[in-house]
């Protein structure tokens, strides 16, 4: 099958709905995720290209919301980091960590709605890929905010999503008590670094 794409690549059927956890979801992954392994396919360059051209040493905290059944996470994991995956699909988060028993990986995955959800302690990088988007504009931007406010000093935010969203993400670090320098603003992505 043929999935539909959006703008940043991401997996999207706006016209489903399916109700995981008490939760209405666009797209239903925890069924995806089921039936199909490794469904998103290979971790995405953006992330890649990140990790592998900054002199980022061993040893950071990573949140990946949003993780699904973590290509981005279980990467990231092998390069040495201690990463958070955090996921409404109950799927998702056996498959995350059932590769990271089975490679070894330091690696924990939570099952959380990201709109109740609040990360315990602070992380060096926040990363999340194409997860927003599935959220309404309201809740999508509270969530943000919430996340942002568990980033440690000179730590990250790597956000991958619609287009469309990057600008309603702008506001939210600019009304951030804490300092932000944009790093990367375009096309469906924003990286930021907190001074
Ligand atoms: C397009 S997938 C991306 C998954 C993963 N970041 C990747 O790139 O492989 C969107 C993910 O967001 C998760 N998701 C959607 N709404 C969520 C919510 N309210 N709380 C936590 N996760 C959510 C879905 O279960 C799904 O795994």
């Amino acid at each position: 099958m043929k999935w539909p794409r959006c703008d940043s690549g991401c997996v999207t059927f706006g016209f489903l709905a399916a109700e995981v956890y008490g939760r209405t979801m666009a797209y239903n992954y925890d069924d995806l995720y089921k039936t199909t392994p490794n469904a998103l396919g290979d971790p995405t360059k953006t992330f890649v290209d990140f990790f592998s051209r900054r002199d980022l040493g061993q040893g950071l905290r990573v949140l990946d919301v949003g993780c699904g059944q973590g290509r981005d996470a279980l990467f990231i994991a092998e390069l040495g980091h201690r990463v958070v995956g955090v996921d409404l699909s109950p799927s998702g988060i056996a498959d995350l960590t059932a590769s990271a028993q089975k490679q070894n990986l330091a690696i924990t995955g939570i099952v959380a709605d990201i709109t109740q959800f609040t990360p315990e302690g602070d992380f060096d990088i926040l990363l999340i890929d194409r997860t927003l988007h599935m959220l309404d504009a309201g809740p999508r931007l509270k969530a943000l905010g919430r996340l942002i406010d568990h980033v440690a000093p000179n730590g990250w935010v790597l956000i991958v999503d619609e287009s469309s969203n990057i600008a309603g993400f702008k506001t939210v670090f600019d009304a951030h008590c804490e300092q932000w320098s944009t790093e990367v603003a375009k096309k469906g992505t924003l990286f930021l670094k907190r001074s």
